[in-house]
């Protein structure tokens, strides 16, 4: 596919291959600060049921690409799941964001847009798919920046999530809800939604006890004019 949405290079978007792994290990090594395992490298690039993933490429030199797994709701963990209102936990896939980055010189100029926008609209065709999250360093602003440019919202800030260089950084973890996908209810809306039920119960029954001794007096009155 040929990219025409990004303002200056000229790219194709392609999903990762097994023989871009060098490369790969090469530009996640310049952009985190996390080393990934050989067996992550092989993952990405062969396991397509697992990951969905995107290069921006010119000939064969990857300038941009984006990682994400696709994780069923019954195999996330308590701090994925409480992402979702549990009620649409069932069956349901949320989607992490596992690595995003461009080269350099081709920085501000889309193309990670580009990258994320191929990747919803993926995900758009798979309803199951409630959610995109991700987790950025808190120090990252460029990056939140670009995600809150996207629609994605700040769902919770994690005090020493990562551990880089024996240093704990903070985090904070970005959602944008897709296919009716929404958070947990808060206290408030909790507190709402229980007073809502009682007063429909308390409503339906006056109105049967109303119902029924309107019903008991005409029976009466016919009696009585009989
Ligand atoms: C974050 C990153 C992927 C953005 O890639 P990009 O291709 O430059 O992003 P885009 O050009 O699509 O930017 C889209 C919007 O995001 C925001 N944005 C992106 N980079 C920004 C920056 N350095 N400063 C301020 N806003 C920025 C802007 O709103 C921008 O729109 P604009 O250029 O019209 O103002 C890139 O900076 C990068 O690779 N960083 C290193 C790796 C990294 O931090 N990855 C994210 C890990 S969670």
């Amino acid at each position: 596919m040929r990219s025409t949405a990004a303002k200056y290079p000229d790219y194709k978007l392609r999903p990762l291959r097994a023989d871009d792994v060098t490369q790969l290990k090469y530009l996640h090594t310049q952009w985190f600060p996390v080393e990934y395992p050989n067996s992550w490298y092989h993952d990405i690039t062969t396991d397509t049921e697992r990951y969905m993933t995107l290069a921006a490429v010119q000939e064969d030199t990857i300038i941009g690409l984006v990682v994400t797994e696709l994780r069923q709701s019954k195999s996330c963990s308590p701090d994925e799941i409480a992402l979702l209102d549990r009620a649409q936990l069932r069956d349901s896939i949320l989607t992490y964001i596992m690595t995003l980055g461009v080269r350099q010189p081709f920085r501000r100029m889309g193309i990670a847009s580009v990258l994320v926008k191929e990747i919803l609209s993926r995900l758009k065709t798979l309803p199951e798919v409630k959610g995109v999250y991700l987790h950025v360093l808190a120090s990252n602003k460029h990056a939140i920046k670009f995600y809150e440019s996207l629609g994605f919202g700040c769902c919770e800030f994690i005090p020493h999530y990562y551990s880089i260089m024996g240093h704990f950084q903070n985090a904070y973890c970005y959602i944008l809800y897709m296919h009716d996908g929404q958070p947990p209810p808060t206290p408030m809306q909790v507190i709402i939604r229980s007073l809502r039920s009682v007063f429909s119960y308390v409503y339906t029954l006056w109105m049967y006890v109303y119902m029924a001794t309107k019903s008991k007096l005409r029976q009466h009155r016919t009696i009585a004019a009989g």
